[in-house]
């Protein structure tokens, strides 16, 4: 047989997936899937392949031979984040992974990361709790993520604007490159004296762990460290930012789903976040590419292929889920797909969870009768972030009965 060299058709036209908002996405997705399992797409002027059943995600996740994470990422956040665990692989990526792992295992979490959660969701939360009113994106999904991941590295911030710009800056990479480089270079000299003292004089923060374990014989360098810790801030800030943005967009939208968590917080929460996590997962379509033709699961693929992996679609996926865009927070269903699979799943779940538990329980505690302002409905709906790629709410002015 011979080897496909171009996709010759594409299946829906007027939506590009690289950069295009596409408000009603979820129906364009179910539209596509009803005629089969994948779809060729107009993604940045060229043809992309959208794999949109839970069974094809999966194994694309799971198939890094046919679809290596660094094709990707050495090509976009390489040349602002240097070469991150999502450039490598082999056992350059297991070594490096190995060595990152162990601060963000579950049973570490309770010990040195939830001591931190508490505290810091009060604090944001009294900056407003008297007003009544609040945009809960501006005011607090935007800040403690971003606030969580400085607090772990121990990092001596006074100025809390200057870490924000360098989460923002670094997540929106591919809209301002060039603002991306200043924050990673800024963010890259305020953190190397701080990774040499650690050196000299480990303490009991994420980067004195990440100076001290090693794996296979081997330890990090300080480049290979410091390309994890500037990925932190758009894999573990940005991406809890929007899952807990969409979670709270559900829940708001959903005020049924709102009373039902808020009769018994303890036992819905944890509930919630996995139906937010799957109604709307913050990476909605992920960009991977095929470098190599291949037929895949009887697709024919081109060399040099982008693909897109719809984590959203697979997480709608009828097969999976009944009546999949209903939200309902008694499903009882673990979506871990939202956080990808195979070997380069996310290494941050559990502190993600972790923190959206913790805020979740905390915002309903402080902020009683929760629910949007009058009219806020439209603002609150979740959109594409990032161009299409990444998905949140906008804002989410909310209001509460004060005491
Ligand atoms: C709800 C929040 C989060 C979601 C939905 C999420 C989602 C994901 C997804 C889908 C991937 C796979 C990307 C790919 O295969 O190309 C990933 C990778 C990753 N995530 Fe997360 N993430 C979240 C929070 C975090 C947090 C808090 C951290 C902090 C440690 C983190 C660190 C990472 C890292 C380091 C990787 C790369 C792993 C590798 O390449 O081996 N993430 N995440």
């Amino acid at each position: 047989m011979t080897a496909p060299t171009t996709l010759d058709h594409v299946d829906i036209e007027g939506v590009d997936f690289a950069f295009e908002d596409s408000p009603e996405i979820h129906a364009i997705l179910e539209r596509l899937r009803a005629e089969k399992p994948y779809a060729v797409v107009p993604f940045a002027g060229v043809k992309a392949v959208l794999l949109l059943t839970h069974e094809l995600v999966s194994a694309a996740f799971k198939d890094e031979d046919t679809f290596p994470a660094s094709a990707v990422y050495s090509m976009t956040t390489g040349p602002v984040l240097g070469k991150t665990l999502q450039c490598m692989a082999g056992r350059e990526h297991r070594v490096n992974r190995a060595i990152v792992s162990p601060p963000f295992r579950r049973s570490r979490i309770s010990e040195y990361i939830e001591p931190v959660l508490e505290p810091l969701a009060h604090e944001l939360i009294d900056r407003f709790a008297d007003r009544g009113t609040a945009d809960l994106v501006a005011e607090f999904t935007t800040r403690y993520p971003v606030l969580v991941i400085s607090r772990l590295l121990g990092l001596p911030v006074e100025d809390e604007a200057t870490v924000h710009r360098w989460a923002h800056d670094l997540f929106y990479f591919p809209m301002d490159p060039e603002a991306a480089m200043r924050a990673s270079q800024e963010f890259t000299a305020h953190v190397t004296p701080i990774l040499a003292e650690r050196r000299r004089n480990p303490g009991d923060d994420l980067i004195s762990m990440l100076v001290t374990e090693s794996a296979e014989g081997e330890t990090l360098d300080d480049e290979q460290i410091l390309a994890f810790l500037r990925l932190l801030f758009p894999a573990g800030a940005d991406t809890t930012m929007l899952a807990l943005g969409n979670t709270l967009s559900a829940l708001l939208t959903h005020p049924e789903q709102l009373d039902l968590l808020r009769s018994d917080p303890a036992e819905h929460v944890q509930w919630a976040i996995w139906e937010g996590l799957r109604w709307e997962p913050p990476v909605g379509l992920l960009p991977r590419a095929c470098p190599e033709a291949t037929t895949w699961h009887g697709i024919d693929i081109p060399p040099l292929t982008p693909m897109i992996f719809s984590i959203n679609a697979a997480l709608r996926d009828p097969a999976v889920h009944e009546d999949p865009h209903r939200f309902d927070i008694t499903r009882r269903a673990t979506s871990m797909l939202a956080f990808g699979q195979g070997p380069h799943s996310c290494a941050g779940s559990w502190l993600a969870l972790a923190e959206l538990n913790t805020a979740l329980t905390i915002l309903l505690d402080r902020l009683p009768g929760l629910r949007l302002q009058d009219g806020a409905a439209e603002q609150a709906r979740v959109t594409s972030q990032v161009g299409v790629a990444l998905r949140g709410p906008d804002s989410l002015p909310v209001e509460w009965d004060r005491q």
